[in-house]
């Protein structure tokens, strides 16, 4: 007797595949940089430094808001195969908060350097406009903001990778592959 095989859940578009990793690669590289950059001593390896984050942070700001068009415009897969609709609510209300923060980072970082009263450049190719005029009372709530912001966004990260793998280890029904190039399998191979 031959045993019917379980469907496959659907996958990500390479498009959506593209822009989650490329977005996830991106966070975790600003959030190292961040890290690092307050901790120099060197006046010229802190602007080198501190530039690159607002270049990548600004590259990611683009990045999501395009994503989220992306996203609006097309169909995404379907709710996956067995998981209960209250666990449903709670990945789609992390991946939500994610969305928020990978723009509010980004807009508080902006905040901190407006508030500052610096100049704002993208890779050195051409300048942003102030979101606020120089204030010094502003510029600190920014910094907290963006400090707070960070630690929370690290707390969904830990969440929503542990979740990954969880499906991935335990449950073992392709929630990760969704987001991951199918394999091509050689020829002849059954499926
Ligand atoms: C997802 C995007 C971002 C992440 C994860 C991130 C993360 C961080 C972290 C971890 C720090 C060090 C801790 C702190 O003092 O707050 C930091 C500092 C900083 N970030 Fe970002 N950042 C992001 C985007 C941006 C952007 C787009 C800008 C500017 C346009 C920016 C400007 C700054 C500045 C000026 C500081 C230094 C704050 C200080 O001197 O206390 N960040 N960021
Ligand atoms: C090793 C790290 C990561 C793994 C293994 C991972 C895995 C996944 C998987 C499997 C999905 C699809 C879930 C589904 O089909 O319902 C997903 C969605 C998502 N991931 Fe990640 N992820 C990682 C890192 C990140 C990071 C760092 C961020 C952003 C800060 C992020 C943001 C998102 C968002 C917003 C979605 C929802 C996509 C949507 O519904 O539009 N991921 N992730």
């Amino acid at each position: 007797m031959s045993r019917t095989p379980s469907p496959l859940p659907e996958r990500w578009g390479a498009v959506s595949q593209l822009f989650h990793w490329v977005s996830a690669g991106l966070v975790v590289a600003l959030g190292t940089i961040g890290l690092y950059m307050t901790e120099l001593t060197s006046p010229v390896a802190k602007i080198r430094w501190y530039a690159l984050h607002k270049s990548l942070g600004l590259t990611l700001l683009a990045l999501v808001l395009l994503r989220l068009l992306w996203r609006w415009t097309h169909a995404v897969p379907g709710a996956i195969p067995g998981m209960s609709r209250r666990l449903q609510f709670a990945a789609d209300g992390v991946h939500g908060l994610l969305y928020a923060m990978m723009i509010a980072m980004p807009l508080s970082g902006w905040l901190i350097n407006s508030t500052a009263g610096y100049p704002l450049q993208w890779f050195r190719l051409f300048n942003l406009p102030a979101i606020a005029a120089k204030n010094e009372h502003l510029n600190g709530i920014a910094k907290e903001l963006h400090e707070f912001g960070f630690w929370t966004l690290v707390v969904l990260v830990v969440a929503h990778v542990g979740a990954a793998l969880y499906h991935h280890l335990f449950l073992q029904d392709g929630t990760l592959q969704r987001m991951l190039p199918a394999r091509r399998r050689p020829p002849g191979t059954s499926p």
